[in-house]
């Protein structure tokens, strides 16, 4: 059982309050100039990933009492009983084991008191195989063609971590074109449909459930697109697998289970990229890149477990994390990715983060008085600095982000990375010294500008800064960093929701839509108006009718 400690009512939340007033007065600005050795003590290096958090508004006393905020909220035994195979996720009743995913070890992972590595590497050496005929080409379609696409149905933890991973991961691509289909709006199926033939089109039914409707329903149009080709019934097991933990469900649709990729109860669905649902991964970047993944995230598993609070780059990320939720009140978060193929990153941790940390019930079921999950959103730069960094800059809200950029590109072309990274290098600098009034002034009486003309334009020119930055430069973006980098940020959710006290693996939140979406389902199928709602859906109800 995970423990129920309301942060607000510990020493170090009291400690941490008053400590706030204290901070608050200063800038970073001031706390670089008062300690040179500020990059050292905050900066960590692990393998190839560099996380600098010097740029934050904490001085050493700051980070000393969130660790105690940790420490007391009984991070540590929530971490041990995460590995053990707990039943942590609660109103479920289940374990939450995508860290057995990933064991690359050969130590045992128990569920009521049986090991699941096993089954966890018989899958893997079943999507190894599956994968290496389909990529080399022994795998046929029904005419006994190759197959040159591969399209994954799936939606939610069954399509955002595959399409970021292979978007992060381009560079590393075999000969298949790899598509995702999520939106039930018939758009996407039939768009990604129309370039692709029938005869060498391999389909991933992707769903943990296998009940989700987006998913089923463009599962149904997937097969009736392969069979109108003229394929027969029996032909469907050569274009269809399903990745899945519902074997009735997956027979019962049609694909012979012979080719089901099975994955289990303990995974959740946002944490499922490292489970079967990867196998669109694995088809699009090759098993042995996968497996590299996989090595990556088990290598920010073992650091997680092991390391020191102070040393821990999840803990250190998810309590600077909850001193700018809880204390100055900042409502989201951005990921700021310095790199075009990790341009889905943030997406993905859209999901990760808000259907993990997006609640107001806390572990004790009592509504919480406290401020929970941030909102999590980003773009990648240089793109969002033409778009939305004005607010970050010289808005009202504070804003904490976090900017991600490879120190190598896979794509070298004339001077772009370092365009690129000049402009990565500059903005958190930017961020945190801003721009004062004197710098203004001096600027503008520079550019020949009469006095009025300068006390009419400074104020608008003057930059307050101090905006709180981490800085993650990796090496280069490979499957290894990819890996190790998607498992921090996993983590850094886990030890919040620690803290904020919720169920972070649960989310009752998602289902009051599909359930009303169900009611309203049969009434837009009949005929005449509706009168069962309120007067605004059913009057939007009634004009989408009257035009259909
Ligand atoms: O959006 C709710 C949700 O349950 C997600 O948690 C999940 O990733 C998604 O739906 C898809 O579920 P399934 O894999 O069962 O189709």
């Amino acid at each position: 059982m995970l423990p129920r400690i309301d942060f607000t009512t510990t020493q170090a939340y009291r400690y941490l309050t008053d400590h706030f007033i204290n901070v608050n007065v200063y800038s970073i600005k001031d706390f670089f100039a008062q300690d040179p050795e500020r990059y050292n003590k905050f900066s960590v290096l692990f393998n190839d990933i560099l996380l600098d958090y010097s740029k934050n508004r904490i001085t050493d006393e700051t980070l000393a009492l969130l660790m105690q905020l940790a420490r007391e909220c009984e991070l540590e035994q929530a971490i041990d009983a995460m590995f053990k195979g707990e039943k942590i996720n609660e109103t479920e009743g289940r374990e939450v084991l995508h860290t057995a995913l990933r064991n690359l070890s050969s130590t045992p992972v128990e569920v009521d008191g049986t090991d699941v590595m096993p089954q966890v590497r018989a899958v893997l050496a079943r999507m190894k195989n599956f994968s290496a005929r389909v990529i080399g080409g022994d795998w046929k379609g029904f005419t006994g063609k190759e197959i040159t696409d591969v399209v994954n149905i799936g939606i939610g933890g069954s399509d955002l971590g595959p399409v970021m991973v292979t978007e992060a991961l381009k560079a590393y691509r075999t000969r298949l074109n790899v598509h995702f289909v999520s939106n039930v709006d018939g758009t996407h199926i039939a768009e990604t449909l129309k370039p692709l033939n029938p005869e060498t089109t391999l389909f991933l039914v992707a769903s943990k459930t296998f009940t989700t409707q987006e998913t089923m329903a463009n599962a149904e149009s997937a097969k009736a697109w392969f069979l109108k080709a003229g394929a027969a019934a029996g032909d469907v097991a050569k274009h269809f697998a399903a990745l899945s933990t519902n074997e009735k469900g997956v027979a019962a649709f049609g694909i012979d289970t012979a080719n089901m990729f099975e994955f289990w109860d303990w995974v959740g669905g946002r944490y499922s990229l490292w489970s079967a649902i990867g196998l669109s991964i694995a088809l699009a970047i090759g098993f042995d890149n996968f497996e590299k993944l996989l090595a990556g995230a088990h290598a920010a598993d073992n650091h997680f477990k092991t390391a020191s609070f102070e040393d821990n780059i999840p803990v250190i990320l998810a309590m600077l994390g909850v001193w700018y939720n809880n204390f100055f009140d900042a409502e989201s978060h951005a990921i700021l990715p310095y790199d075009q193929y990790l341009h889905r990153f943030a997406a993905y941790f859209q999901q990760g983060d808000m259907e993990s940390n997006g609640k107001y019930v806390d572990r004790n079921g009592n509504r919480v008085d406290y401020e929970t999950g941030p909102i999590i959103w980003g773009e990648p730069g240089t793109n969002g600095q033409h778009a939305f960094y004005q607010l970050i800059h010289q808005g009202t809200k504070l804003i904490p982000c976090d900017f991600i950029a490879p120190a190598v590109s896979h794509n070298p072309i004339g001077n772009h990375h370092q365009l690129l990274l000049s402009n990565f290098f500059a903005q958190t600098e930017a961020l945190m010294n801003g721009k004062s009034e004197g710098e203004v002034i001096a600027e503008l009486t520079e550019q020949g500008k009469s006095e009025p003309e300068i006390e009419r334009l400074k104020n608008f020119k003057v930059f307050e800064g101090n905006r709180p930055t981490n800085s993650f430069l990796v090496k280069k973006v490979t499957p290894e960093t990819l890996g190790t980098l998607i498992a921090f940020y996993e983590h850094k959710i886990f030890v919040q929701g620690i803290i904020w006290n919720v169920f972070s693996f649960d989310q009752w939140g998602v289902e009051l839509g599909k359930q009303l979406a169900n009611k309203i389902l049969p009434e837009l199928k009949a005929e005449g108006e509706v009168e069962s709602h309120d007067s605004s859906t059913n009057g939007l109800i009634n004009q989408y009718k009257a035009w259909r």
